[in-house]
């Protein structure tokens, strides 16, 4: 049924045999990433769980995402304070514009050199003694060195089950405590599976939130149950939001005049809103010409007039022309084959792209509610819980210092024992590959 717990069981015990430094005073942090959680899905379903934790902690209005507002893009910001075209995970899908070869969003994750692009995640950075439980990221090696203790998702797996997702969390409290680790990420594949197929607006979707918010509740009960409430931080986050896909006027390359996919060498379309194409020799200007006003929402620029405020663009990995879409619209390519009720990757600004940021424990100011701010803060702000020294980032720590306790002394740097959680992959592109 869980094939990598064979796996997660051999990384414990082979933890056991590193002398394991005793009980720190250090407080522990561990981020919770409940992925496509839109700031505002909790406005239309009664979340006793999340409302106690904003009442007992901080929670921003909501927080903005990186562009492209993808998944592993968007996870390896929170994971290392940069944009996309910064720390080179510029998409879900690995991609060779050569040899026209793709990846899938889980065969992407076991690519090295995709992940390891100049960027050190923090669990490597504050390792180098991390562990992960299926975070997007945490199954690539970074400079030859990968997180000590993890769980991966295998390649089939139920992304919405309660059973499963209490069964991690047990896990991530047994790797706090007996394994006395100091940080753990932690992923879930929902609701972003839900918004995706039924829609953001779904019964569906408000029913998964409603079994996000027990699966906080019971969270917060395992923490106080296993001795961590006074010492541990939880940061519950997300990617992005999730849009209601509008079916009709709908955004078609093959059928734009006087375009043809035989002037392109390569393309990665079908893909939400978001497309990478690379024109035959001669051809960029032609095509460009014949897209740039193709629909009235759709947005074709060459790769140097994109705009700067995405900090998407200027990266060796972004293609010649890029595309985008007006929120609601996806872009079909050769064939309709997007099929979702929902979709996000669309413009970071657009409200429905926004994401949530809640957190709780001993650094935290309690019931503040604080501005929105963007998600490049949250890695500066995980160094200084856990007393690290960041690497080079775009994020500023005075943008999330108001949120902690003032006069709360905070850990002198020192070799932790960190953990990545639980990344469980998402589902949501079953629709499309
Ligand atoms: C893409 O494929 C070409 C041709 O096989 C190869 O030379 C190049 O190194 C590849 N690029 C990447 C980023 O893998
Ligand atoms: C990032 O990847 C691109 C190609 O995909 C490569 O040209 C570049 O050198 C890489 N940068 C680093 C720092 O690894
Ligand atoms: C996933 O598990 C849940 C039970 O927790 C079940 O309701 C759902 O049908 C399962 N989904 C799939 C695709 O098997
Ligand atoms: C849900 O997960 C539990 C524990 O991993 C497993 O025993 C059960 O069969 C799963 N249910 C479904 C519907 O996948
Ligand atoms: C398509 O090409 C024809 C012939 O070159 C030209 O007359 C027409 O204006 C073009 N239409 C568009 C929308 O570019």
């Amino acid at each position: 049924m869980f094939p990598s717990l064979g796996f997660v069981f051999a990384a414990l015990s082979l933890v056991r045999c590193i002398p394991v430094q005793q009980v720190s005073s250090r407080n522990k942090v561990l981020l919770v990433s409940f992925d496509g959680f839109r700031w505002n899905y909790d406005q239309d379903v009664d979340t006793p769980n999340l409302d106690a934790m904003a009442a007992e902690g901080v929670k921003a209005r909501y927080m903005t995402p990186a562009f492209i507002t993808i998944t592993s893009p968007c996870h390896f910001t929170l994971l290392t304070g940069r944009y996309l075209e910064n720390h080179g995970v510029i998409h879900n899908m690995w991609f060779n514009t050569s040899t026209g070869v793709k990846l899938p969003y889980h065969s992407t994750q076991g690519v090295d050199s995709w992940w390891d692009n100049g960027s050190l995640p923090i669990w490597i950075t504050a390792q180098r003694q991390a562990s992960s439980i299926y975070f997007p990221g945490g199954r690539a090696k970074y400079q030859g060195e990968e997180v000590n203790m993890k769980l991966v998702e295998p390649l089939l797996f139920n992304y919405s089950n309660e059973t499963n997702w209490r069964e991690n969390i047990d896990i991530v409290m047994q790797w706090f405590t007996v394994n006395n680790l100091d940080f753990i990420a932690l992923y879930f594949g929902e609701p972003d599976s839900a918004g995706h197929k039924y829609g953001p607006e779904s019964t569906e979707r408000k029913n998964m939130i409603e079994q996000v918010d027990r699966t906080i509740g019971y969270l917060r009960q395992r923490i106080k149950e296993s001795g961590l409430e006074s010492n541990l931080n939880l940061i519950i986050t997300s990617d992005h939001g999730m849009e209601t896909v509008i079916k009709t006027d709908e955004i078609h390359i093959q059928t734009v005049q006087n375009f043809t996919f035989s002037d392109i060498q390569f393309e990665l379309l079908d893909y939400g809103p978001n497309g990478l194409l690379v024109p035959k020799e001669g051809k960029l200007e032609h095509v460009y010409s014949v897209l740039k006003n193709a629909h009235p929402k759709l947005h074709v620029y060459k790769k140097a007039d994109f705009p700067r405020r995405f900090h998407y663009a200027n990266h060796p990995r972004i293609t010649p022309l890029l595309l985008y879409s007006d929120p609601g619209y996806v872009i079909h390519g050769r064939y309709k084959v997007q099929f979702n009720k929902g979709e996000h990757g669309f413009d970071n600004e657009a409200m429905n792209m926004k994401t949530i940021f809640r957190a709780v424990g001993p650094a935290f100011k309690q019931g503040l509610v604080v501005e929105p701010f963007e998600s490049v803060n949250v890695y500066v702000l995980l160094c200084e819980l856990l007393g690290i020294t960041p690497e080079p980032h775009d994020g500023s720590l005075e943008a999330v210092k108001p949120m902690l306790r003032s006069g709360a002394p905070l850990p002198p740097a020192k070799k932790l024992t960190v953990m990545l959680g639980i990344a469980l992959v998402l589902g949501c592109w079953g629709g499309i590959y």
